[in-house]
């Protein structure tokens, strides 16, 4: 039976936030700049604060400059423009999270498009969506969980060109950049989703597999391709057969074993790389708006 590979994706951010740190230190020992990050927090969401509050020490030990600007969930979406606008002026700030969900009568996309896109550090305003797909990658800023789960990827298939991919799932901030991504490492590149007929059936052609549906363990064992590459961006907290909880991914992992060559556990795998990948793109960020050099991250 295969040997299934656990990609540790706790380590793979480690050393990236590490050459984060490096080059921000180069930064501000090169031209005195000290970049930084705001994370705009609406409302009151346990998870939201636990994500916010974790980027926000990720960044300072990585040598980032850490704001935070919480505002309650009755906030207008007019206040909340305000906000970007001021945080858009700010030179201190050089990349603008806001935390996502936003409450229900603020219109996400209009806030994201009121962020300047060289702060868009999600990557998820129109300019750098477009750019994504039309090949302006270098122009851009790539959202962070699907940068996250590329470096894997690479990791252990140094050159995609002419794999089968496939991504479950097309919310815009995992499945379509995934998807994107993909396609520019020369993947031939399937977006299944929740209307998707017979997703077993398209699943088991790929030999690289992006689960991202948000549904723990949906995906079985014999739904995947004997040998692929199985990255699962899922965290869902299920209860465990001790009366507690426990987080399991999108992929049945006990399931996946001697079938894929390799796979990401739940937790361990994608999630650290997303902070470590926000963190990068905030360097960057500062670099480019700065007009300092670029480091290769
Ligand atoms: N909510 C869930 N994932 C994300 C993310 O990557 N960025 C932001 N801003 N909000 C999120």
């Amino acid at each position: 039976m295969l040997a299934t590979k656990r990609i540790d994706g706790k380590a793979r951010a480690d050393r990236l936030v590490a050459d984060v740190a490096a080059a921000a230190a180069k930064l501000k020992a090169a031209s005195g700049i000290a970049a930084g990050l705001c994370a705009v927090l609406v409302g009151d969401d346990p998870a939201s604060q636990v994500y916010v509050r974790n980027k926000g020490k990720a960044a300072t030990a990585a040598g980032i400059q850490s704001f935070q600007e919480s505002l309650p969930a009755s906030i207008g979406e007019a206040e909340l423009l305000a906000l970007i606008a001021k945080l858009n002026a700010d030179d201190r700030v050089d990349g603008i999270l806001v935390q996502l969900p936003l409450p229900k009568h603020i219109d996400p996309q209009r806030v994201i498009d009121a962020i300047d896109p060289r702060k868009d550090v999600d990557g998820f305003h129109a300019h750098n969506v477009g750019h994504l797909w039309s090949g302006g990658l270098s122009r851009v800023l790539v959202p962070c969980t699907p940068y996250g789960c590329l470096l894997l990827l690479r990791d252990v298939l140094p050159d995609l060109t002419g794999a089968e991919a496939v991504v479950l799932g097309r919310s815009n901030i995992v499945g379509k950049p995934m998807a994107a991504l993909l396609l520019a490492e020369n993947c031939t590149v399937t977006l299944a989703h929740s209307k998707s007929r017979d997703i077993p059936a398209i699943l088991r052609r790929a030999d690289i597999l992006v689960a991202a549906v948000g549904r723990p363990e949906f995906v079985r064992g014999d739904w995947i391709k004997p040998g692929a590459v199985v990255i699962d961006v899922g965290i869902n907290r299920v209860a465990a057969a001790d009366g507690k909880s426990k987080l399991v991914g999108d992929v049945a992992f006990a399931g996946a074993q001697g079938v894929a060559a390799a796979i990401t556990p739940v937790p361990g795998g994608v999630g650290p790389m997303t902070i470590a990948c926000l963190l990068r793109n905030t360097l960057i960020a500062a670099c480019r708006r700065r007009g300092q050099p670029e480091p290769t991250l």
